[in-house]
């Protein structure tokens, strides 16, 4: 037996499937079996061990199977309008199988399978035994399933996710969407999430308190020594401590603390993220049990009631957006890659925090933020303590307690029934003792639509959501020991790359104003508001990236959000350069609209500068229009009477240039260029790169106004995971996939025969009235004698397929050298995957078909093997394809965007993008091992 921790990542070669929420036989029968529920390893359909999943469909997670549906008018606005929900019921079911290996090697090990999210309510059976079930979407949950493995065998792990319900009021996606791990440990290990390591700083010197749970899984008392060794970040071991021996009962739990002090610690920082390394070595006589890793970081985080937020005793604006997790193509089905990408999207517009609205995020997020130096605050989904919610708030906070990121728990976000009410007050103090009690080290808030009564007296910090909906100086003034955060501001609603409203085509325009005039404020009015107000600790924006439903101020045709930064595909918007300039240092200027205006010439067009400079000068074709002092946290505007040509600005500090935009009239689009974000990946399966696709004219300028569609194609070891335009208003698709659809057979009937070759009575139109129903009780006298041969047979209606759609047979092999006859005629299926497939030609069928199999009798007869057929389903399954469309893309305001991956191998891919009227381009990216 091993005794190394293991971490597997099983997130390739799952099978999936839909399901149905409401018909049992659409749901592959799951439920329907005598004694489903009632005995122990009766998981029937998909969840059956031997069900036979040949026909779904493959693929890799993370998988949303949300982004991949159509937009239908009859699904949630609020959830960006995809065919999903309680009218979808044959959409919003989902079944995922895989088969895992586990060596005979492994038994006497402690063996778990570790969600990391499912969207949501999903139910997992192991080897057709129930484990367990999750409702949320968001929290990470873990099963230790030892005890149900077949050592040195195949193991099934099947997953039944409903969507059907919804947790937020925005885009949630639908499936296993982030990963999941298979953990191997010895029976003595360390828990999971069973490190908690909290620093003191003071004079020089850190001082280092790790928290460890040490689980015994056996039933045997143990004694156990706990060693600590602390990596620092150039990776030298920098402390090393062996604790006393402890003891701990079997199927039973102990804490073992320990103190170390570290000279001169690298603090963790915005600017230098130093992340140490924490190994928990657990040992007894026998040798060394396990080796858990924690990464943390040492800094100190202080939110003050006058003065804001400090991290390491220096202060520090907390520069934030809110955003959830879907992205343009992916959906919440995001690579880690991509994860860390939009975060490097949000730096460059100045952003050093993140709110993980509405719920807790994927652990590779937090990781990353850990890595790049971003501040979170940690958000719980639904305020309350009923067991299952503290439970989500308890995982919450006991992953994510290590991240150094981590600055803030929120508890909670405008829970409109409690936040003005006594119990507002009760659950939120209940729910931050809860917190405390796991975490002492960090303080809580909740993000609230109004305070001063209800759940604003309880929190720590105060989170306001929106000044305007609050009396925040007032508040102030009322509770003067109370930090506070600006957890939402903005709101605004924008368009990318579009300068007047249109509602026709659900676009708006984007310079800065208020989404509700008089109620709301404008980024710019935001900032202005925080930044008179240090007693803030900042501002976190609603929101950083456009997202998919709240499609404000619209509704139906529009499916995504226009609250964002940055638009759905990551390219920033208008008011994001309003952020940079006054959340970033290095020089820039900003110039907004685009200047292409054909037929408006010699009207005014208003003409904004954002910069970070003292003064901004503004030419149009060379001509100075004035050169001006940039007003502090604020815009400078222009009237210009429109004329072709060339836009440009300079920006000036202290008399010096140092920095320039140019906004230029584009001709005729001409021809696409692709750009990616990076041209070599990992040959991993999972690396990506983003490929930007712009519309260029005659001279390689951006066509702002263009909106070409472009088709994609990919040659080599790449594949594009997702499209997208960041076009508020787009119904094209993110992500086109293959549909299967499934039918059983049916009336299957068995018949001894006296040989294989005794065909006498099987035609295409046997007398069935001879046969037997092989799913019946006979009396044992009726029971035909066993023969060595037997035919069996199952029908079914030809199913009208349209166009493009094909038709597969798959069948079982029930025995060497069988034949199978299709309405009485041999056919010839291929084997596939350890099965047989028959492409069927469904001109050829009749209304009502047959299907049967002759074989020499296995033993057990024909009952055995209608007991291990699952009804049938594993003789024959029929399925209709309906194969993907195409990978194409409108240009949204000149722009689109494709997300490449590697698919695994080493080599060199190519994307190839075209256009009918426009000169083709393609890139070549190469993955390396
Ligand atoms: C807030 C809410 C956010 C989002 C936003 C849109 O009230 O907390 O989740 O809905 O409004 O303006």
């Amino acid at each position: 037996m091993s005794t190394a921790r293991e971490r597997i990542s099983i997130d390739k070669d799952w099978r999936f499937a839909f399901g149905h929420a409401t018909d049992p036989a659409k749901d592959f029968g799951y439920g329907t079996r005598a004694f489903f529920f009632a005995k122990a390893g009766y998981g029937d359909g998909p969840a059956a061990m031997n069900f036979n999943d040949r026909a779904w469909r493959q693929l890799d997670l993370p998988h949303d199977w949300a982004v991949e549906l159509p937009f239908d008018q009859r699904g949630d606005g609020n959830h960006g309008s995809k065919a999903i929900g309680r009218n979808f019921p044959e959409n919003s079911v989902g079944w995922y199988r895989k088969t895992i290996d586990i060596p005979a090697s492994d038994k006497g090990r402690r063996v778990s399978i570790v969600f990391d999210g499912v969207y949501r309510d999903s139910v997992v059976w192991i080897n057709g035994h129930y484990i367990g079930t999750q409702p949320s979407g968001y929290t990470s949950f873990t099963y230790d399933i030892s005890d149900y493995l077949n050592y040195g065998g195949k193991n099934v792990v099947a997953v039944r996710v409903d969507a059907t319900r919804e947790e937020g009021w925005f885009y949630e996606g639908a499936g296993i969407y982030r990963h999941v791990w298979i953990t191997k440990t010895a029976p003595l290990h360390v828990a999971p999430w069973g490190t908690f390591v909290h620093t003191a700083v003071a004079g020089g010197r850190a001082q280092v308190t790790a928290d460890v749970v040490i689980a015994n899984d056996g039933h045997d008392d143990r004694r156990f020594t706990v060693e600590q060794q602390i990596y620092a970040p150039d990776g030298h071991l920098v402390a090393d401590q062996t604790g006393t021996p402890g003891d701990v009962k079997g199927e039973d739990e102990t804490d073992v603390n320990m103190a170390i002090d570290l000279d001169r610690p690298a603090l963790w920082s915005l600017e230098q993220p130093q992340l140490y390394r924490l190994t928990t070595i657990v040992r007894d006589e026998t040798g060394i049990l396990d080796t858990y890793e924690t990464p943390f970081g040492i800094r100190t985080i202080a939110f003050d009631p006058d003065k804001g937020f400090f991290l390491n005793g220096q202060h520090i604006e907390l520069k934030g957006i809110n955003n959830h997790q879907d992205f343009a193509g992916v959906g919440v089905g995001a690579p880690d890659e991509l994860i860390e990408w939009r975060l490097r999207q949000l730096r460059k517009i100045g952003v050093n925090a993140l709110r993980m609205s509405h719920n807790p995020p994927t652990p590779e997020l937090l990781d990353a933020a850990d890595r790049m130096g971003f501040l979170v605050i940690d958000e719980h989904r639904m305020m309350g303590t009923a067991p299952e919610i503290k439970d989500e708030l308890t995982a919450l906070v006991r992953r994510d307690r290590n991240h150094p990121s981590v600055v803030l728990w929120s508890v909670g976000n405008e829970e409109w029934a409690l936040e003005w009410t006594e119990l507002g007050t009760h659950l939120a103090d209940e729910m931050q003792w809860i917190v405390h009690k796991i975490d002492p080290t960090r303080r809580t808030t909740a993000a609230l639509s109004g305070s001063s009564e209800g759940v604003s007296l309880a929190d720590d910090v105060a989170g306001f959501n929106y000044n305007t909906q609050h009396k925040i100086d007032a508040f102030h003034a009322d509770h003067p020991d109370k930090p506070s955060v600006m957890t939402e501001e903005g709101s605004t609603t924008a368009t990318r790359g579009i300068y007047l409203d249109d509602p026709a085509h659900v676009h708006l325009s984007a310079y800065d104003r208020e989404a509700r005039p008089g109620q709301s404020s404008s980024i710019e009015e935001a900032w202005q508001f925080v930044r008179a107000r240090p007693f803030i600790s900042g501002m976190f924006v609603w929101t950083g990236f456009d997202y998919r439903g709240e499609t404000t101020p619209f509704g139906w045709p529009a499916i995504s959000s226009q609250f964002g930064m940055l638009d759905t595909t990551g390219i920033i918007k208008d008011s994001g350069y309003y952020l940079q300039s006054v959340w970033t240092d290095a020089p820039m200027v900003h110039l907004l609209p685009h200047w292409n205006w054909q037929g408006r010439e010699g009207q005014p067009i208003d003409v904004w500068a954002y910069s970070n400079a003292g003064e901004v000068e503004l030419f149009l074709n060379g001509r100075s229009l004035g050169r001006k002092s940039m007003p502090n946290a604020s815009h400078l505007a222009w009237t210009v009477p429109y004329a072709p040509g060339i836009l440009s600005a300079k920006a000036y500090s202290n008399g010096k240039l140092v920095a320039t935009t140019e906004v230029a009239t584009a001709g005729a689009p001409k021809a696409i260029a692709l750009s990616a974000d990076r041209r070599e990946l990992k040959a991993d399966g999972r690396d990506i790169s983003v490929v930007m696709v712009s519309i260029r004219d005659g001279k390689g300028q951006i066509v702002p106004t263009a909106d070409q569609k472009v088709s994609f194609d990919t040659e080599g070891p790449i594949r594009i995971i997702g499209v997208g335009n960041g076009d508020p208003g787009s119904h094209e698709a993110d992500h086109p996939a293959v549909r299967f659809s499934y039918a059983s057979l049916t009336n299957w009937r068995t018949l001894a025969l006296k040989s294989v070759e005794d065909r006498a009575g099987i035609g295409a139109s046997a007398d069935l009235s001879t046969w037997r129903d092989p799913f019946r009780w006979l009396p044992p006298e009726k029971q035909p004698p066993s023969t060595t041969a037997l035919a069996i047979r199952g029908e079914f209606a030809a199913p009208g397929l349209e166009s493009g759609q094909s038709l597969q047979l798959f069948l079982a092999r029930l025995a060497d050298n069988q034949t199978v006859l299709l309405n009485g005629t041999e056919v010839f299926p291929k084997s596939q995957d350890g099965g047989l497939v028959l492409d069927v030609d469904v001109g050829s069928l009749r209304a009502t078909n047959s299907l049967t199999f002759i074989i020499k009798t296995p033993s057990g007869g024909a009952s055995k093997l209608a007991d291990d057929s699952q009804a049938g389903v594993n003789w024959a399954t029929l399925r209709v394809a309906t194969p993907p469309t195409p990978w194409q893309r409108s240009a949204f305001g000149g722009y689109a965007q494709v997300i490449v991956q590697s698919t695994g191998a080493p080599g060199k891919g190519v994307i190839r993008a075209t256009s009918v009227g426009l000169a083709e381009a393609s890139l070549t990216l190469e993955t390396k091992p």
